[in-house]
């Protein structure tokens, strides 16, 4: 198997599992427009994001790393009515082309986007007794992943399910070159998170447009 046939098999699975969706079609265009890097997740990862917050039964979502609102979509729409995500975001730019794209997928009212450090988010979170979190998605700078963990099991509950994105890194999470800073993090966040007694959890790798990587799956005890 070479990557153009993982690429292949990879738009087979979207074309018959992920419905064409203008908004979230406008959404990457946008954020395109606007010059944001193009690393959002795949459309079958925002699927399995989407059911994976339907199966948890999500209510309260938190997100990692908003960029231009794409996975914040996907995980919005599992929430019910009165459901709601909150998605922390450095970048004030990158905050602002999400609120419009969240805007435009009529998930305003259900979303709130908090900009500056997530480490600093986080804290105002605990501060304000913020009910615990169903969910959390874990995709912003990847140094300080371990970090989020930790702050992930504070904002939660025994049930609540914690994903990471990008811990596998094309196999360089097996041995990373020091200057690799996103690889040398995924090993130590998989190495937390297994060593984690609050947890049980699993790595998925998965190929497909964007080349290999993976998620990490935990449940909080
Ligand atoms: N979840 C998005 C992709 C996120 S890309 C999607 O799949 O659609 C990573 C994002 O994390 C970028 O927007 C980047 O600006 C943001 N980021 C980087 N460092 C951060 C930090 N310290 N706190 C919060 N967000 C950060
Ligand atoms: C990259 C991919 C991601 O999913 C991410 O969250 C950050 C960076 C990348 O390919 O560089
Ligand atoms: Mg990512």
């Amino acid at each position: 198997m070479n990557a153009e046939r993982f690429g292949a098999v990879e738009a087979y699975i979207e074309g018959l599992f992920v419905d064409a969706d203008p908004v979230l079609a406008e959404t990457l265009r946008a954020a395109a427009e606007a010059g944001l890097p193009e690393i959002q997740i795949s459309a079958g990862q925002g699927k399995l994001l989407y059911l994976l917050a339907k199966l948890c039964g999500a209510r309260r979502i938190l997100e990692l790393g908003t960029l231009g609102g794409y996975s914040s979509i996907w995980l919005a729409r599992a929430l019910p009515v009165d459901g709601r995500l909150v998605t922390l975001e450095f970048s004030p730019k990158h905050a602002e082309v999400a609120r419009a794209n969240i805007e435009h997928a009529g998930l305003g009212e259900q979303v709130e986007i908090v900009v500056g450090a997530a480490l600093d988010g986080l804290a105002q979170l605990e501060a304000r007794g913020e009910q615990p979190f169903d969910m959390v998605f874990i995709d912003a700078d990847k140094p300080n992943y371990s970090n989020y963990l930790a702050w992930s099991l504070r904002l939660t509950r025994p049930g609540s399910l914690i994903i990471a994105d990008n811990v596998v890194r094309a196999g360089a999470v097996l041995d990373p070159e020091d200057d690799d800073s996103a690889a040398v993090a995924a090993q130590a966040f998989n190495a937390a998170l297994a060593a984690e007694a609050r947890v049980e959890a699993i790595v998925v790798q998965q190929v497909g447009p964007k080349g290999h990587d993976g998620m990490a799956i935990a449940r909080v005890r």
